[in-house]
């Protein structure tokens, strides 16, 4: 029962260094399976979703050590078939990518429904369509997936995306990386996070172009061989701390960033009135006295990103004038909207689209972390807040950024983590500080 209290009203300023991409991280844990012999990965963000991740391979049969904090060496050479460990793959979304990983090296997987954040229905038929295609029969029976091949491999396949997804592009990707013959994805999505899924394999022996653009081919190849490779930064985690010094009117020098991911989120903040400056891995965030509206519409990438709309919210809640937010990835995204009013925002939402009346003081309240970037919302608007401000479920944040608190209290927030593990006890601890 951990909880953020959060003193509110104080300004971000210094320096902080983004760790590795969560959404990269999550798919190339998983194509680790795929590969015999050992694979030193650097830069591996220290979040509950790797963590989980390591932990099911692990249970499979990897040898996984740590090399230093953020450099982790896994070895699936020795890896059997056998079940997954359920109850840690129904937690996360990214289990998905064992479908297509386990489909690969060998030619049958049983994983679960994924989990994840809940925006509604996310469901998986682009996922399932490809492998499909690629000669598995997949089955859906009470709440697990089976994938089996009938002659032990796959088979090279022209896919179209009725969807642009990024799952079902990188779960293609992993499975079609072992298959015999050529695959090509049409309609795959363009993330940052495909093209390091896609390097990260092609260092490992993979044969894979076009990651990156809306056309990807993959030649299959026999094996995977072990190698190094470093994770790219977090698109979103930069963008995060980079809203967040723009809403606290600070000044913040973002680290370790390939400041190309950030230009959809550099290009609104300046639209704010916030002063974004690009170094060469990094962005200097300068935040305004005013800050102004701004219309934002989520899109694939290199559109405004999806996961990126509850932050910049929260933003907007104290942005001088209306802006209107539409969701254009999602159906339900909204959800969170109940806990800003709550600090005293005001919001409409219809449907996919949310106006916000800017300008508002908002107050500290007890509010919930609703899923992952939401709860990154509502520690940007307690940090902006006059008050306290309490937020429960945070284990949702603790999925996907590394020391968050850590890194916002270096930067001069007042943030403590509180554990209320005996509630009515009155005694509180205090978890941490920094
Ligand atoms: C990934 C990210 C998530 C991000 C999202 C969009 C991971 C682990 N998660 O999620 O943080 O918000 O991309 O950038 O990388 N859809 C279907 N059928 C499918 C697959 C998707 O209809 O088979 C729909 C979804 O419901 C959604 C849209 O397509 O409306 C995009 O989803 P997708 O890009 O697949 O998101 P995820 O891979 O789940």
């Amino acid at each position: 029962m951990e909880r953020y209290v959060i003193n509110g009203g104080t300004c971000l300023r210094g320096e902080v260094e983004i760790s590795g991409a969560k959404n990269a991280a999550v798919a190339i844990i998983p194509a680790a399976l795929m590969v015999e012999g050992v694979c030193v990965i650097e830069n591996m963000p220290q979040i509950s979703d790797t963590e989980m991740l390591l932990t099911i391979l692990r249970e499979l049969g990897a040898k996984i050590r740590f090399l230093n904090r953020s450099t982790v060496e896994i070895d699936c050479t020795s890896v059997r078939m056998q079940d997954a460990p359920y109850d840690l793959m129904r937690k996360i979304r990214a289990s998905y990518y064992l479908i297509g990983a386990m489909l690969a090296r060998f030619g049958h997987a049983k994983t679960t429904m994924p989990g994840g954040c809940n925006f509604g229905v996310r469901p998986i038929d682009q996922h399932i369509k490809g492998m499909t295609a690629l000669g598995a029969d997949v089955d859906i029976k009470n709440g697990f997936v089976y994938a089996d091949t009938r002659d032990g491999k796959l088979h090279g396949a022209r896919i179209y995306l009725d969807k642009v997804s990024v799952g079902a592009t990188m779960n293609i990707i992993l499975a079609a990386t072992l298959a015999q013959g050529r695959t090509i994805i049409e309609n795959a999505a363009r993330e940052p996070h495909i093209v390091d899924l896609a390097n990260f394999l092609n260092s490992m022996g993979a044969d894979i172009r076009g990651a990156g653009t809306d056309t990807v081919k993959i030649n299959g190849v026999e094996k995977l061989h072990g190698g190094s490779y470093a994770i790219i930064p977090d698109q979103i985690e930069a963008g995060t701390y980079m809203v967040a010094a723009a809403a606290t009117g600070g000044e913040v020098l973002i680290k370790n960033v390939i400041p190309r991911h950030l230009e959809c989120i550099s290009a609104k903040l300046r639209e704010t009135g916030t002063i974004v400056s690009e170094y060469g891995d990094a962005v200097l965030v300068k935040g305004a006295s005013n800050l102004r509206k701004v219309n934002v519409k989520t899109l694939p990438y290199p559109g405004f990103p999806t996961d990126m709309q509850p932050p910049i919210a929260a933003l907007l809640c104290v942005a001088n004038g209306t802006s209107v937010i539409t969701e254009g990835v999602y159906d339900n995204r909204f959800k969170y909207v109940n806990e800003l009013r709550k600090m005293g925002a005001e919001i409409q939402v219809d449907g996919r689209v949310a106006v916000i009346e800017g300008g508002r003081r908002l107050t500290g309240a007890p509010v919930l972390a609703c899923d992952l970037r939401a709860g990154a919302a509502m520690v940007i608007a307690g940090m902006v807040a006059q008050g306290t401000t309490v937020i429960e479920d945070v284990h949702y944040i603790e999925r996907g950024y590394e020391n968050f608190v850590g890194k916002l209290n270096a930067l001069g927030a007042d943030i403590r983590i509180v554990d209320f593990a005996e509630p009515g006890s009155g005694k509180e601890k205090i978890i941490s500080i920094g």
